[in-house]
């Protein structure tokens, strides 16, 4: 089956990115919105994006009006009959996540894949909301979407050989790794992630370094991108939190997975990370 359009539910952080992406690599994109405001605030989003990218030389100016031709904006799921494959990137909450693909399940055709970029969610609960169980995979973007190279594809037990071959040939032309997992509690990154983030907080906590050294000393010693304080923060405290909470349960209560108080205490206070403009950091 070959993609040739492509729908995604949600237009924040990990929905635009995954519209522009489609966009960028010759797809008509569909991104549908709860309302107009939310639409036009994640279509600004993909065009600030790429105005950065021709400031960078990454892009021409052509290329982005050609590629702000491929997208459409809406607030109706109908919108999304004629895709071939839709990407779901909503809030993390199982129920409205089923609510939607059982809509979508009646708009699309029925040769039309479904995906959800959940973290942390089982991909086998939604796939079984619908008439095509064996359609549907898990395609877990990361942030940002443009910028990261990795995308993990989750098989769940319904996934069918078909899907996975289809999804994986559609993620790769997007320019992206794909890694296959099966459908288990932080699938693999977010499994050994955020762990780690965890323990940064602990690190912290127990006031063994400052928040500068604990980042400098993982950034130059380990040589990776941002400390693990800033990623934190640029994750976003409320979703770690999340996460982690969904590996405590789904891993026996393992204590590797448990929030530590600290970050209890700053997501009570609204330090949910650069979103709102503070974390662990002041933005
Ligand atoms: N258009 C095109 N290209 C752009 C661009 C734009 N608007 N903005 C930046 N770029 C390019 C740059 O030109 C540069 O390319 P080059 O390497 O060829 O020169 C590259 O992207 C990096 O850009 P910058 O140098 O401006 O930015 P940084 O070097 O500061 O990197 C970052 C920014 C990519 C965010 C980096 O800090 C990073 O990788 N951080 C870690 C991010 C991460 O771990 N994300 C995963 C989070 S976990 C997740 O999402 C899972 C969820 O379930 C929790």
């Amino acid at each position: 089956m070959e993609i040739k359009r492509v729908g995604v539910v949600g237009c924040g952080l990990m929905g635009s990115g995954i519209a522009q992406v489609a966009a960028q690599n010759g797809y008509e994109t569909t991104v549908r919105e709860v309302s107009q405001d939310l639409v036009d605030k994640g279509l600004k989003k993909i065009e600030g994006f790429l105005t950065k990218g021709v400031e960078k030389g990454k892009v021409t100016e052509d290329q982005k009006k050609e590629i702000l031709s491929r997208l459409k904006g809406t607030t109706k799921l109908e919108d999304l009959k004629d895709s071939d494959i839709i990407i779901e990137a909503v809030t993390e909450s199982m129920d409205v996540k089923k609510k939607i693909f059982q809509i979508l399940d009646k708009v699309a055709p029925p040769h039309a894949l479904f995906a959800s970029n959940t973290s942390s969610l089982p991909i086998k609960d939604m796939a079984e909301v619908t008439s095509r169980p064996k359609n549907f995979v898990g395609l877990h973007f990361f942030n940002p979407v443009p910028l990261m190279k990795l995308v993990e594809m989750v098989v769940a037990e319904t996934t069918s050989s078909e899907t996975v071959e289809t999804a994986r040939k559609f993620t790769e032309s997007l320019g992206k790794t794909v890694v296959t997992t099966k459908d288990t509690p932080g699938f693999i990154v977010n499994l050994l992630l955020v762990p780690f983030l965890l323990d940064a907080v602990r690190a912290l906590e127990s006031g063994i370094a400052t928040k500068e050294d604990i980042d400098t000393a993982v950034q130059l010693g380990l040589n990776h991108p941002m400390g693990p304080l800033t990623l934190l923060d640029f994750v976003g405290l409320d979703t770690t939190y999340y996460i982690a909470e969904i590996l405590y349960n789904g891993y026996n209560q393992d204590p590797r997975y448990a929030p530590p108080p600290l970050l209890k205490k700053m997501v009570d206070e609204g330090r949910l990370g650069r979103k709102v403009g503070k974390g662990v950091y002041d933005y």
